[in-house]
């Protein structure tokens, strides 16, 4: 039996012609591709502007100083990948780390309601392992409390939230194309908003802050996409719905299995929503399973499963954080980074590789 891998990362013959293409056309820079990628994908997920860019951090990064003032203060859920904090904090603002729901792993809006401040200026709900955050919540906790919203949805291609795309929600929309991702071009990013000013504002901060020939009006970057990338990802938006779909196929085989097992509990998520299946993650109960977390992705490896570990600890957990905001205690969070479990989900593998899936986690039970 082969081993199953926690990922797959094959572009298709389609996908490396476009880019061969390219890069026989000589235009190694912008030239059409990512202006057509932009609209492209604006229009799937029915965003009015989308803004093509290095990657999902620098995304991260243009949509927050495109309205973040030093001193500010912006709500992130401590249990996410780096970059949704530090971008914060390298754009001159403070991440204020909030706690997490115990079962959808997703941001704990009680939480971070607790820790609003007269500097509060924003919230980054994270749409994590594809899970997507109750968008109309975020909305009302949003307007009440005068936030922008940036939404890191790095993880969430496809995924929605009522008959919305979570592509489609104000104020920011961030995206990674990061090998790994329900899409995956090689290096590359892409920021959503319906907001013109905002646009405009990320398109120069992208480009050096150039608004004319050797005329710079604010001070930016080179975080710019290449058409490479973007012609790959163009001709790959064409199969992310097939894509999406095995995910789904497979997390339904996975949910259904293991249901019965005792000491294993998938990510929750509800019927408003439609998860698009970045990670099928899962809490290790080492008590009531028999075998902790750790025992767990070793006894699978050794099945010929791989497993991974995504978050091993929460942001206000990393050392860089601690010294400069001080210790903090997130007990949700620290308690999931030590009990969560990444089992294999994605497009590669066929349903009956999820039900092998499924048996290897019985087998390694007690
Ligand atoms: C939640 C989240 N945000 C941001 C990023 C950053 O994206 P990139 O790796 O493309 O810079 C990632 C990538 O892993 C992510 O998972």
């Amino acid at each position: 039996m082969s081993r199953i891998e926690i990922s797959e990362v094959k572009l298709t013959e389609e996908e490396i012609q476009a880019a061969v293409d390219v890069l026989r056309s000589g235009n190694l820079r912008q030239n059409g591709q990512c202006e057509a990628f932009e609209r492209e994908f604006a229009s799937m997920v029915e965003a009015r502007h989308a803004v093509t860019c290095a990657n999902g951090t620098v995304a991260l990064h243009l949509a927050y100083l495109s309205f973040l003032r030093p001193g500010d203060e912006v709500l992130v859920p401590s249990f996410t990948f780096m970059a949704t904090g530090s971008m914060v904090a390298v754009s001159g603002a403070r991440p204020v780390f909030c706690d997490i729901d115990p079962e959808t792993f997703l941001i704990d809006l009680a939480d971070a309601e607790r820790r609003i401040t007269e500097r509060t200026r924003a919230i980054v709900p994270v749409h994590l392992f594809g899970n997507p955050v109750d968008a109309g919540a975020v909305s009302d906790f949003a307007a009440r409390h005068n936030l922008t919203v940036v939404w890191d949805a790095a993880q969430a291609h496809g995924a929605r939230w009522g008959k919305r795309d979570v592509g489609s929600f104000n104020d920011f929309v961030c995206y990674s194309f990061y090998p790994s991702k329900n899409m995956f071009v090689g290096e590359g990013g892409m920021v959503c908003t319906n907001n013109g000013e905002y646009d405009d504002k990320m398109r120069l901060l992208r480009s050096h802050g150039e608004s004319g020939k050797y005329r710079h009006t604010l001070l930016g970057f080179n975080y710019r996409m290449t058409d490479v990338e973007a012609a790959i990802g163009r001709r790959q938006l064409l199969r992310l719905d097939e894509m999406l779909a095995k995910r789904r196929a497979n997390a339904d085989v996975l949910s259904a299995g293991l249901e019965s097992i005792s000491g294993i509990r998938p990510q929750k998520w509800t019927r408003e929503g439609v998860h698009a299946w970045h990670q099928y993650c899962v809490v290790v109960d080492a008590e009531e399973f028999g075998c902790s977390r750790d025992c767990l992705a070793e006894r699978l490896e050794k099945r010929g499963v791989a497993s991974g570990v995504h978050y091993p600890r929460g942001l206000h957990q990393q050392p860089v954080f601690e010294e400069l905001y001080g210790p903090l205690n997130l007990p949700v969070t620290e308690k999931t980074a030590e009990t969560i479990l990444a089992l294999p989900v994605h497009h590669g593998l066929t349903v009956d590789d999820a039900a092998t899936v499924v048996e290897a986690v019985r087998q390694c039970r007690g």
